[in-house]
């Protein structure tokens, strides 16, 4: 891991390893993104391998522009006012995806919705427009640590596991920004950050809150809301039945059944599964198969989260 400040130079460094799908840490105007090439479910994966997060929280996608959005989100009267007066700035919008949107699906956890934001810090901008991509970045710490606000922060907490930190010096909001979710009837704040809600309400009228309003459609706990497969979801399978698809992980040549047979990483790599795990769900997640048959998966590293998912996936019923 190397510690650079950011010049021409390095930013298409930086944006070389991002399109080679290596982790590269920038500031934001909040705090230090960790971020990967939106586009590759193999960039996201590590992404969640280098935070060792036991389960998929949805990410955030950072564009430089707001026309870099039109192919991914699906874009409201509210929406575009709010950008045009925030952004760029400490406010992330949860909008719905575009059903073929080139994001990773792991990126949003599987859910049919995006959240999306332009950050105001010129490093982090010029970042994305050399990678030519939107950016996928959680705050660049451990699972568990306080948010990074400089490089040397992201580099005690996460060190080898960040192929490149640019130093941009310290921070100047300090948390992290405002999520604001523009999917439900209502917007509903589901974190409060950087944009206080008084200035959302200037614009929008009365927003709910997420973590206080009783009527609000999401709880924080329901903040990781969760992929909901339309087909149920039966774990820990050794064989499939005939209406059943297979998603194995491993070799699964002694494995019978299975109308159509999905491998999340044949030769058994976490990594690969966790990328591969929401795009081969949603392939399987529809007819003839009237359910999906998964072969064990080991409970340790990326495996933890993966089964956190599949465990979700396989109690819950279809989203209304
Ligand atoms: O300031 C920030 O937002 C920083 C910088 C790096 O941009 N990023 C950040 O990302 O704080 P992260 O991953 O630590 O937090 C993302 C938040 C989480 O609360 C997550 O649940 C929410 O955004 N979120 C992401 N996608 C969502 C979605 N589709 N629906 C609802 N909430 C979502
Ligand atoms: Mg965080």
């Amino acid at each position: 891991m190397s510690i650079l400040p950011p010049t021409p130079a390095t930013l298409a460094q930086a944006a070389a390893l991002l399109r080679a799908g290596k982790l590269v840490a920038f500031p934001t105007e909040t705090v230090y993104g960790l971020g990967a090439d939106a586009t590759q479910d193999r960039a996201v994966a590590e992404i969640y391998a280098a935070k060792g997060r036991p389960s998929f929280n949805p990410l955030i996608i950072h564009v430089a522009e707001t026309a870099q959005l039109d192919p991914l989100i699906i874009w409201n009267d509210a929406a575009r006012r709010l950008a045009e007066m925030f952004w760029p700035g400490p406010l992330t919008l949860v909008l719905p995806r575009v059903p073929d949107a080139p994001v990773s699906r792991l990126a949003s956890a599987g859910l049919p919705t995006l959240a999306v934001r332009m950050p105001a810090h010129p490093v982090a901008r010029n970042l994305i427009r050399a990678a030519e991509r939107p950016l996928a970045a959680p705050s660049a710490n451990a699972s568990g640590k306080l948010s990074p606000t400089t490089a040397r922060h992201v580099a005690e907490s996460l060190g080898d596991k960040v192929d490149l930190i640019l130093d941009g010096g310290a921070t100047q909001v300090g948390v992290e920004s405002t999520v604001l979710d523009l999917t439900t009837a209502h917007p509903t704040l589901l974190r409060p950050g950087g944009i206080t809600k008084d200035q959302l309400e200037t614009l929008l009228g009365p927003i709910r809150e997420a973590l206080t309003d009783a009527h609000a459609p999401k709880s924080p706990g329901m903040l990781a809301s969760h992929y909901a497969p339309e087909h149920p979801v039966r774990l820990n399978a050794l064989e499939a039945r005939e209406d059943e698809a297979l998603l194995g992980f491993g070799d699964d040549r002694s494995v019978k059944g299975g109308l159509t047979r999905l491998n999340l990483s044949p030769t058994a790599n976490l990594t690969e599964a966790a990328a591969n795990l929401f795009a081969m769900l949603h392939k399987l997640d529809h007819p003839p198969h009237k359910g999906i048959a998964v072969m064990p998966i080991p409970e340790t590293g990326l495996g933890v989260a993966i089964n956190d998912r599949l465990r979700r996936a396989a109690t819950s019923l279809p989203a209304g």
